[in-house]
């Protein structure tokens, strides 16, 4: 009971942010959005640009090797830690979801099941750490078309083949249209 309250109290601070015109900007809640923005656009365009070229099995290489390469420099210009997370991974070694990261991800899926619009979904947690407060960012990632090759339910033998040899225990697929993929996860020291 305690998390749900938590939890609905900073979706609500968060909410603020962007309905109500007197209640000043989270400012860590925007920068967060603007480099969530700017690593969507920038891999997405990547994948298209690779799927046109050579088809899924050479995209693969983009979601591989570009995907934490475009988090790494991000985080080395911001000052944020940038990565991607799900409940169903792919890369399970290097994109597992922490504890507070899978009951966000849970929580996605819930508010989805309720009707909410996956692809301005958010969530935003100032979080207690060892080292001190850290302010938490997450947002989700609908499943669009152009996913569905590689993470949906009808992945060619070929794709599934080149899937497995790079990734033996790949759990991300049988994604439908809209499906909450998973989520871009922020967070900053405070
Ligand atoms: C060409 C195949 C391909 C396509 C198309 C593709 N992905 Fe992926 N996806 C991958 C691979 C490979 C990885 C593992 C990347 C890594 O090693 O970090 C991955 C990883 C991810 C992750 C990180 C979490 C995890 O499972 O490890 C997310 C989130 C994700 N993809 C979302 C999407 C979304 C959303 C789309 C559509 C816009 C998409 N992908 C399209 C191949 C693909």
């Amino acid at each position: 009971m305690k998390r749900v309250a938590r939890l609905t109290a900073a979706t609500a601070i968060l909410a603020a942010t962007t309905l109500s015109a007197e209640t000043p900007p989270n400012p860590n809640a925007a920068e967060a959005k603007a480099i969530v923005q700017e690593f969507a656009t920038t891999l997405q365009g990547e994948l298209q640009a690779a799927m046109k070229d050579g088809g899924p099995v050479n995209a693969i290489a983009v979601c591989q090797d570009r995907a934490p390469a475009i988090a790494a420099d991000l985080s080395a210009r911001t000052g944020w830690e940038v990565g991607r997370t799900s409940l169903k991974t792919r890369n399970t070694a290097e994109n597992s979801p922490d504890a507070w990261e899978q009951t966000v991800l849970a929580d996605f899926d819930a508010r989805r099941a309720a009707g909410e619009d996956v692809q301005p979904m958010a969530y935003a947690e100032v979080v207690e750490t060892a080292d001190g407060k850290t302010f938490r960012f997450m947002k989700a990632i609908p499943t669009a078309e152009v996913c569905l090759a590689c993470h949906g339910t009808a992945i060619t033998p070929d794709l599934a083949t080149a899937i497995d040899e790079r990734y033996p225990d790949d759990m991300a697929r049988g994604y439908s249209l809209g499906d909450v993929r998973g989520a871009f996860s922020l967070s900053k020291p405070l």
